[in-house]
């Protein structure tokens, strides 16, 4: 058995849109209506997290699991500019109260990929006001934190943001490394992350950071120098501005090989998941090694790492892989807080609806009744073990 140390936290992540369903004041809800649309589905109502909450945590609480990772909604909290919703604040206090009783840390994600449709409207990242609204809304969403939340995320995934802003086809969001990223877009997001940990600096026991997916860019032979400059505005450049940070986010998947033109398409006959990425779980590895090092020794908290599919074994390999790498960068000296699983529920995956499920526990479309599958209760034994057994097959 491989043991992690004492302390290390165990658990689960989604994001509001994804879960909560009727997010309909969002950037992403008329995307998903508009005709022509390339994605696949609207979110709908989702997993109707957004009352089913309780039900979500005790599931994993019960498994063994011990951290949630969410989001907090901003058009929930302020529907119109300037005008704030008590009750959507108060919805998320709730959340966090009910981990806290429940006996799980909660991790506080403050802007997954949406955004009130006001915020879009009025240029979104490539407004000069984008910073100033973005603190304002970390100081509306203090009392959500009060002073018991440890862990925030102010952005997930800005390297992802900054390309889908680069191409604006919400369809780029499943194809990992493309398009281009927005470079002023990058510049603006970051600055949005810094205002926001300057609000957050004032709350007691707040430890702030933001997640980079971290996309294991590979270069075929010769092709070195162009992977590390194709590699660096869509991955390390974020890690590197996370330096000095409380710890960096690492969500981990698949690689990317870049060829003489640029990323390669999966080869024919090797395994793919069901969001078409190549079947990789050395990704988490090289994605903590890789934060560790870009960002001088801030410590790393996995907070995703997963695969869509249908077969619910595959994804304990999967799992059990990537843990076992996890465990090798750690050895070497890697500081871990934590590993949360993407994703607690099969949710709402962006421009490709409902049919990829990374969930350890599968959603009924209809009812919304929850079935924890075996990987649910696998990754609650690893949890309360605190080791992982060694990979069969390395
Ligand atoms: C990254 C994103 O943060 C999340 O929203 C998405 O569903 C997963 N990875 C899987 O693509």
């Amino acid at each position: 058995m491989l043991h992690f140390p004492d302390g290390f936290l165990w658990g689960a992540a989604t994001a509001a849109h994804q879960i909560e369903g009727n997010n309909f004041n969002n950037d992403w809800w008329p995307r998903e209506h508009a005709p022509g649309t390339t994605i696949v589905e609207p979110s709908g109502d989702a997993c109707d997290s957004y009352h089913r909450f309780r039900e979500d945590m005790t599931l994993l609480r019960d498994a063994g699991l011990d951290t949630y990772r969410f989001s907090i909604e901003w058009s929930r909290i302020e529907p119109e500019e300037g005008f704030v919703s008590r009750a959507g604040i108060d919805h998320y206090r709730r959340m966090v109260d009910t981990a806290l009783e429940l006996g799980i840390t909660p991790m506080v994600t403050l802007m997954h990929f949406t955004v009130p449709r006001w915020f879009a409207d009025r240029g979104m990242w490539r407004s000069p006001d984008a910073a100033d609204r973005f603190a304002r809304f970390t100081e509306l969403a203090l009392p959500v934190l009060g002073d018991d939340v440890k862990w925030v995320c102010t952005i997930n995934e800005p390297n992802i943001a900054a390309m889908i802003a680069g191409g604006e086809d919400p369809a780029n969001l499943v194809a990992y490394g493309l398009p281009d990223p927005d470079l002023k877009v990058a510049d603006t997001l970051l600055e949005c992350h810094r205002r926001s940990r300057e609000v957050l600096s004032g709350v007691g026991g707040v430890r702030s950071g933001w997640t980079v997916a971290t996309q294991a860019f590979q270069p075929e032979p010769g092709c070195e120098q162009a992977a590390r400059d194709y590699g660096h505005q869509r991955d390390d450049w974020y890690l590197e501005a996370a330096r000095g940070d409380d710890w960096v986010g690492v969500q981990a998947y698949t690689r990317t090989v870049i060829g003489p033109d640029g990323p390669r398409q999966v080869p024919e006959g090797v395994e793919t998941t069901l969001t078409g990425w190549e079947y990789y779980p050395k990704a988490l590895e090289e994605g903590v090694r890789s934060a560790w090092e870009k960002t001088g020794g801030v410590p790393v908290f996995v907070t995703e790492n997963g695969m869509a599919t249908a077969d619910d074994a595959r994804r304990i390999d999967y799992t059990r892989g990537a843990l076992n790498g996890l465990h090798a960068a750690m050895a070497d000296g890697v500081e871990v807080a934590g590993y949360l699983h993407w994703s607690l529920l099969d949710n709402y995956e962006w421009a490709s609806g409902f049919r990829p499920t990374f969930g350890l526990i599968a959603v009924d479309r209809e009812t919304f009744v929850r079935t924890p599958k075996p990987s649910l209760g696998w990754l609650g034994g690893v949890a309360r073990a605190n080791a992982v057994e060694e990979d069969p097959q390395p």
